[in-house]
């Protein structure tokens, strides 16, 4: 429950230190309230910033973390030129009244001869899993990790990352963790591509041709909605997105929407999830898909 004090503004605090960070969130406390945390990777954009404000909906205290996880890119992805505007994202945060914005270096999360890895069986392993092995063990201990350095009673993620959303919701359940776990919808563009880091990397004519994106899987969830053959609606949207100028997708498929399962008859509420490269950038999205 939110408190409902007005209190005098203050400055966004930058941490970088862990005995800090604790020092800084026992003041918080002391205030009383709730605390929200959202996790980050910094490179923020509007879609984070709907976290931003939907955990001041929610909570008394946000506090945001920024953190380029080394752990959740495998060895041929974009860990070194993952964008880290770091003193845009702080002025961005400052802005929005955020009161703490953590931000530890990777020796601060993982220590030397750190050896834990937290790994949720089965819904890691389909869908980005397959396409990213380890990105997922990845998440789930860095998460653990934030979640265990905050402390926070809620975390808020974007359903842009669907599979990620899932997988966090079963490891705070499965081990206790105490936080509960929000998903907030999913940002858009006017053309319907959903907002990501990611798409900093798209040149003037990859992000024209990104909108088919969205839209391919508009028109597949139409027909799976009406009725039509899953099996076609899928092939088709993968179609359109090589035509468009796509790589063959990692995957365009229809699930359940909590636990992922492969779906061939739309009788439960499911989620149609995709993936695909285009140039430098790999994309995600994923929609709802309702039985009548
Ligand atoms: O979604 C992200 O930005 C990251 O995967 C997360 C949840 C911050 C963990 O590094």
């Amino acid at each position: 429950m939110k408190l409902g004090l007005i209190e005098a503004e203050a400055p966004l605090q930058i941490i970088h230190r862990l005995s800090a960070l604790r020092d800084r969130l026992k003041l918080l406390r002391s205030k009383g309230g709730t605390v929200a945390l959202v996790p980050t990777m910094g490179a923020l954009h509007d879609g984070h910033m709907t976290l931003v404000k939907t955990a001041q909906q929610q909570a008394d205290h946000v506090v945001v973390s920024i953190f380029v996880n080394p752990k959740q890119f495998g060895p041929k992805e974009d860990f070194a030129s993952y964008p880290r505007p770091a003193d845009a994202d702080a002025a961005l945060l400052a802005q929005h009244k955020v009161d703490l914005l953590w931000m530890p270096e990777v020796e601060e999360v993982y220590p030397q001869g750190f050896a834990t890895k937290i790994s949720v069986a089965g819904l890691g392993d389909g869908l980005c899993g397959a396409a990213r092995p380890g990105h997922f063990d990845g998440v789930a201990t860095v998460v653990a990790k934030l979640f265990n350095q905050v402390r926070p009673d809620m975390a808020l993620f974007g359903e842009k990352d669907w599979q990620q959303l899932a997988i966090i919701r079963r490891m705070a359940h499965d081990l206790d963790l105490g936080v509960d776990v929000i998903g907030v919808p999913i940002v858009r563009e006017g053309d319907g591509l959903a907002l990501s880091s990611r798409n900093a990397y798209l040149t003037k004519q990859e992000r024209a041709a990104a909108a088919a994106l969205p839209k391919a899987m508009k028109d597949a969830v139409a027909k799976i909605e009406a009725g039509g053959p899953i099996d076609a609606a899928l092939a088709e949207a993968e179609k359109k997105l090589v035509k468009a100028g796509f790589q063959q997708p990692d995957y365009v498929s229809l699930c359940g929407a909590d636990y992922l399962e492969p779906m061939s008859v739309l009788d439960r509420p499911a989620r149609l999830l995709a993936a695909a490269r285009l140039g430098k950038a790999r994309l995600i999205d994923n929609m709802p898909v309702n039985p009548a």
